[in-house]
Order: structure tokens, then C-alpha cells, then sequence
């Protein structure tokens, strides 16, 4: 079977472990895309050199010119800055829509047939910006930011209970901003929901530190944000599209009158599929959860107004 072809925009923290993540397990071919001259190339090299010691026949090309990335089946989009300490991810707004409006007609040059991920901050704003520039379907065009914020929630309940992070399963709504809606009502360990496990107080602790992942984050490292759990959280998607996996995650998502709110970009829960987004699951939410939804999204919604999308 021929492998698919997974490009990525912006050669950065995140999308450099994110390309690493793939060529080390061998399931696509690689293109690292930058600005700088020299860097991708850099990067793809070593990458490429790599890939003997983990048995994988990833080719992995790093270059400056969209030509390279044609046919790409995904594409990840993470060029833009990153956030320093005191910065939100929304300060990052109108240097990172420019980046990523002229990255957006790069792709549909280049791969009019992709499904895209956005990563680039304020996610769910480029993630609608995306969808306008490039034309695409909303279905081809989803952000990554759930799939991130829902490991941090499964982290600090693994923690909190003293069992494996992989066998918690968390669910988080709206923008990745600082207006996500964690769920610990639809939050399970081996199926049981956490408000039967962890007081009420604690559980408030921990959704509060998962909203603040991001920044504590950047707190400690002074000098860029997170990229590890981003670069992981990538994987995840960016697998689940090319082997058209129906895997339910939470994805920004064009939403269409689901959870109330039409003609935005949102963390919802999605089966992610070779379309990209093939359906949106839509949770039965208790009126304090609506209204949290709502005023994540309104969030977003302010964001995508200054840009006048
Ligand atoms: P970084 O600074 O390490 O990398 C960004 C890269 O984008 C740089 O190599 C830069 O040269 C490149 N770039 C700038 N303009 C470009 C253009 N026009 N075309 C192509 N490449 C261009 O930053 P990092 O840590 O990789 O983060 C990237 C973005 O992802 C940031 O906006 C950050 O806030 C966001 N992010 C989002 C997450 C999420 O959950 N959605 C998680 C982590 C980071
Ligand atoms: C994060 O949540 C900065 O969005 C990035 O780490």
C-alpha cells in the first residue's frame, strides 16, 4: 500500500516533534515546510538519518517551497509564534492570521484534496480562517487543541487516583482557550464517571489546572509553549484520518447548529475518518454545561469577529 502524505507548515517546536512522531512509526511520508531557509531541511535530514535505527521507510523532505508539499492527504498547520509568559493564546491573533492566511493559499495551491489541522494559536480562530481561505469543506478543515487538553485532564486524574493515564477517559468542550468546558460528568475511569471518585473540590482543582495547562507550562519553559503533548496529540489525528479510523475525538470543528451554535469553530467531540470530521457527536448537556459551551464559543466568536470572517 502506498503511504499517504502528511505535510507540515511550520518546521517549529511542534511541528518538528509532531514530524518526528510520524517518520519514527513509519505510517506516511513526511514534508517539513518553513520560511527559514535551510531549517526544515535541517530538520528532515536528521530526521531522515533517524529512521534506519527505528526501522521505518518514512521519507522525510524538508523544504521552503509549497510545490513540495503537493498531493499532501493531511496537513498540519503549526506556523505561526508561540505564546511567552503573560501572553495569551488569543495575544497571538493578528501575526498569526497573516502567517496563516498566507499559508492557507499555499495549501489550496498545493493540495486541494487535503483534510487540514489546525494547531496555531488562537486554534480555533485559524481553524475558521483556514476554512475560509483555502474554500475547502468545513469537514476537511478541524483544529487540534481537545485532544491536548483532554490528556492534560486524563494526566491529573491519573495523578489524583493513582491509576494508568491511559485508562482515564476525558471529555472537554468548547475553544482551546482559557473558556474550555472540561466534563468531568462525561470524564470516566474504566467507565465510571469521576464525580463518583474524586470530591467535588479536588475535581474543581484539577479542571482548573487543565485550563491553565497551556500557561503553567509556558511559565516554566520562559521561552515557548508546550509541544510533546501537542506534538502527540497530532499524531493522534492526523492517524486516525489516513487510516480512516472513525475515531472518536474531540476536534475544533465546524459546527452547524450542534450544541446551539452555527457558523464556528468549536472543541467537540467528532469521529475523525479519511473525510477529516465524518460526524459531530452531540452530548446531552445539563444547563450549567450549555451555558459554559456557550460562553467558550461566544469567546471564540469575538476572536472571529476582529478578523472580520
Ligand atoms: P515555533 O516558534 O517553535 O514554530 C513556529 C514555526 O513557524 C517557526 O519555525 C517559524 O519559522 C514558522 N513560520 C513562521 N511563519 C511561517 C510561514 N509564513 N510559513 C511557514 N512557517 C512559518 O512555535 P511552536 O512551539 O511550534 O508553536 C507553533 C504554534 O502552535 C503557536 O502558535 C502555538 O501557540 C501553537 N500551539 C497550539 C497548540 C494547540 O493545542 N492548538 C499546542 C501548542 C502550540
Ligand atoms: C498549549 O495549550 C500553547 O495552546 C498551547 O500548550
Amino acid at each position: 500500500m502506498k503511504r499517504k502524505k502528511v505535510s507540515i507548515i511550520g518546521a517549529g517546536h511542534v511541528g518538528a516533534s509532531t514530524a518526528q512522531l510520524l517518520a519514527h512509526s513509519g505510517i506516511c511520508d513526511v514534508v517539513l515546510f518553513d520560511v527559514v531557509e535551510g531549517m526544515p531541511q535541517g530538520k528532515a535530514l536528521d530526521l531522515s538519518e533517524a529512521c534506519p535505527l527505528w526501522n521505518s521507510a518514512s521519507t522525510v523532505t524538508g523544504t521552503n517551497d509549497y510545490a513540495d508539499t503537493a498531493g499532501s492527504d493531511v496537513i498540519v498547520v503549526t506556523a505561526g509564534i508561540a505564546r511567552k509568559p503573560g501572553m495569551s493564546r488569543d495575544d497571538l491573533l493578528k501575526t498569526n492570521a497573516e502567517i496563516v492566511g498566507a499559508v492557507g493559499k499555499g495549501i489550496t495551491a498545493a493540495s486541494p484534496n487535503g483534510v487540514i489541522i489546525a494547531v496555531t494559536n488562537p486554534m480555533d480562530v485559524m481553524a475558521h480562517l483556514l476554512y475560509k481561505t483555502t474554500g475547502f469543506p468545513h469537514h476537511r478543515v478541524m483544529g487540534m487543541g481537545g485532544v491536548l487538553d483532554a490528556a492534560r485532564f486524563s494526566t491529573f486524574v491519573a495523578w489524583e487516583l493513582n491509576v494508568a493515564p491511559g485508562a482515564v477517559n476525558s471529555v472537554i468542550l468548547g475553544g482551546h482557550g482559557d473558556q474550555m468546558v472540561p466534563m468531568p460528568r462525561f470524564t470516566t475511569v474504566g467507565g465510571v464517571p469521576v464525580t463518583e471518585l474524586i470530591p467535588p473540590d479536588r475535581i474543581n482543582a484539577l479542571v482548573e489546572r487543565t485550563r491553565s495547562g497551556g500557561a503553567e507550562i509556558v511559565s516554566l519553559l520562559k521561552t515557548g509553549s508546550a509541544y510533546y503533548a501537542p506534538a502527540a496529540s497530532t499524531f493522534q489525528m492526523v492517524k486516525a484520518i489516513i487510516f480512516d479510523e472513525k475515531r472518536p475525538l474531540p476536534a475544533a470543528c465546524y459546527l452547524t447548529g450542534q450544541y446551539g451554535v452555527s457558523g464556528l469553530y468549536a472543541g467537540v467531540p467528532a469521529i475523525l475518518g479519511a473525510a477529516g470530521v465524518e460526524r459531530i457527536i452531540e452530548l446531552k448537556l445539563n444547563k450549567h454545561e450549555h451555558e459554559e459551551f456557550t460562553r467558550s464559543a461566544g469567546a471564540v466568536a469575538s476572536l472571529v469577529k476582529i478578523l472580520n470572517l
